[in-house]
């Protein structure tokens, strides 16, 4: 999906509008950043409009160039081979990132995402289980994308599809019945429970009847088997919580696959009705044209499938928020499951279907040795984070000390666990999301380097030099008269980054692509990072210089990096501490 040009900051659509002006041709035109800086700000390619001219794009360039008169926004444009290469007003940029970040305005246009609603399902994880590898990534992916989707507009409705439901629920009923109540009786001891009968089913095939025979006293509405489902569910949700607070992570809606049952009766009588549902081997299932494999809805036991009950969830959704998207944020092992799910319901009819998107992701598994954490192929998440904080904290007790101000034990233990945590969530986003990736615990806790602790230092040093700086920074302060001091290449780079702050949101929201804004993310973090440290080499470039006026204009600069890093970080799941 392409961004919409309502997106592009003001500058970037002032350039395009200059191109379409001079040429005469209303085009979608493309705005990059040219290759170089000393290029200009903004590239226009001419490429449509010497199409629709019949003209050769240097040439159309060239015009435009010669005939660009400049604006209050634009201040020069010159043409390289087919682009027309525009510089900003700087003065213009500075005061409208000033007013976006500081002066309650927003760097998000919030008019991209106005009137969507977005259904966004994410982590689901599958109740008598600790969370696994797909789940977390499923978690922390599906939360950035709700907060981008939010970010730009767009009324979210994130979901928690709770695999609540199914046979595996009556293996471990079966197990718990056959071999009593294990102590403590937790998330692992009712997995170990499933295991254990799993086991017990390779030795005696017989055993997994007993299974079945719960799961159907489940689906009766048998009294004992829903009582005890009922604490399996509430001791997996305890589990499973503590993680998404960890995280700071809510639901606006947890509906399991278990509140789907009462609906699957009227699911398949529609199916039936639309001629979808043919008999196999005793079972019901939809064959689909040009698939091999048919959508098994019904088993010959009679018990239903995680496919029925996807047909009654997506229904459901359409039918409470007449969703404009409705995104699966699930592992790209069930890709095969959501192109049927989605062909099945335009089979039914549901022409909604095409707004419903698989949001597939690859694994990220931790590499590096400490592998004490893991059992199988199911990694203990909190363990993980407990890693991740055990790592963070010495670096974060060694700054403390290195700052005046009074830290407190207990806040220190709290920015290391934002760290930690921020570590693990930022590694889990920054690979592209179809990708696999091992990665290593000490490089993604590392405060140098492609790490969410980076990003967060970058935060808490703006903190603190604006703590430092001393000067009143408050928007009604900060007069033309003081931005006008700012306007070195070195402020420009990071003022020109903040610029396309509101369009790489933008982007990452329709493409589901939170890997877009955690590499933005970083090259503000690298563009503020040289720009504080040239003022080392050169007193000049110097943020806290002497000047008082020139240090408020260069501070309310860092405020506006800062206020940006922030946004970001929160948008990507991650804490933004003051101090660290
Ligand atoms: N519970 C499933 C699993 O653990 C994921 C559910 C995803 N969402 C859905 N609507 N199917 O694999």
């Amino acid at each position: 999906m392409s961004s919409s040009p309502s997106a592009q900051n003001l500058f970037a659509r002032a350039a395009a509008d200059a191109v379409a002006r001079i040429t005469g041709v209303a085009a979608d035109f493309k705005v990059e950043a040219p290759p170089r800086p000393e290029l200009g700000d903004f590239a226009v390619g001419c490429f449509a409009a010497a199409k629709a001219l019949k003209q050769a794009p240097p040439a159309v360039a060239a015009k435009v160039a010669a005939e660009f008169q400049p604006t209050e926004l634009l201040s020069a444009a010159t043409a390289t081979g087919p682009f027309v290469n525009f510089r900003a007003n700087r003065a213009a940029g500075f005061r409208w990132l000033i007013d976006a970040t500081l002066g309650g305005g927003a760097l998000v246009p919030q008019t991209v995402g106005a009137g969507q609603t977005v259904c966004i399902d994410f982590s689901s994880p599958n109740i008598s289980k600790h969370l696994a590898y797909h789940h977390i990534r499923s978690t922390v992916i599906g939360h950035a994308l709700v907060n981008l989707n939010r970010a730009i507009g767009a009324r979210v409705i994130g979901i928690n599809h709770l695999g609540d439901w199914g046979t595996t629920h009556g293996m471990v009923m079966a197990a718990y019945k056959k071999w009593g109540a294990p102590e403590p009786l937790d998330v692992t001891a009712i997995n170990d429970l499933y295991v254990r009968f799993r086991e017990a089913m390779k030795a005696d095939p017989t055993v997994e009847q007993e299974g079945r025979v719960w799961f159907k006293k489940l689906e009766d509405g048998d009294a004992e088997a829903r009582a005890l489902w009922q604490r399996f569910r509430d001791i997996s949700w305890a589990e499973f919580e503590s993680a998404y607070q960890m995280m700071d992570i809510t639901f606006d809606e947890v509906r399991g696959e278990s509140a789907y049952e009462p609906e699957l009766p009227g699911v398949l009588a529609m199916l039936r009705d639309k001629g979808l549902v043919s008999e196999s081997e005793g079972a019901q299932v939809a064959v689909l044209p040009d698939e091999k494999n048919p959508v098994l809805l019904v088993t010959r036991d009679g018990t239903t499938l995680y496919a029925t009950r996807d047909v009654a969830a997506a229904m459901y959704r359409w039918n409470t928020y007449g969703f404009t998207r409705s995104l699966y944020v699930v592992d790209r092992g069930q890709g095969l499951h959501f192109k049927q799910l989605f062909k099945l319901l335009a089979l039914a009819g549901y022409e909604w279907s095409s707004r419903c998107e698989h949001v597939p992701f690859g694994l990220v598994r931790i590499a590096g040795k400490k592998t004490g954490t893991r059992t199988g192929n199911i990694t203990l998440l909190k363990a993980v984070f407990a890693e991740a904080i055990d790592e963070v904290a010495p670096m974060m007790r060694a700054n403390a000390a290195k700052i005046d101000a009074q830290i407190s034990d207990a806040e220190i233990e709290r920015t290391a666990t934002m760290v930690g945590v921020g570590a693990i969530v930022f590694a889990n986003l920054l690979p592209q999301r179809e990708k696999d990736v091992d990665f290593d615990l000490e490089k993604v806790t590392s405060l140098s380097g492609d790490s969410g602790p980076y990003l967060q230092y970058s935060h808490a040093r703006c903190v603190s030099i604006q703590r430092k700086g001393g000067v009143p920074i408050e928007h009604a302060t900060l007069t033309p008269e003081v931005l006008a001091r700012l306007g070195n290449d070195h402020e420009w780079a990071v003022a020109r980054r903040l610029l396309d702050f509101g369009e790489i949101v933008a982007r990452a929201a329709a493409a589901s692509e939170p890997h877009l804004l955690c590499h933005y993310m970083l090259e503000l973090a690298g563009d503020f990072s040289r720009w504080y440290t040239a003022g080392n080499e050169d007193a000049g470039l110097r943020v806290l210089c002497e000047d008082l006026e020139l240090r408020r204009a260069r501070v309310a600069l860092v405020g506006a990096v800062q206020a940006t890093l922030k946004q970001g970080l929160g948008i990507l799941g991650l804490g933004a501490p003051d101090v660290m």
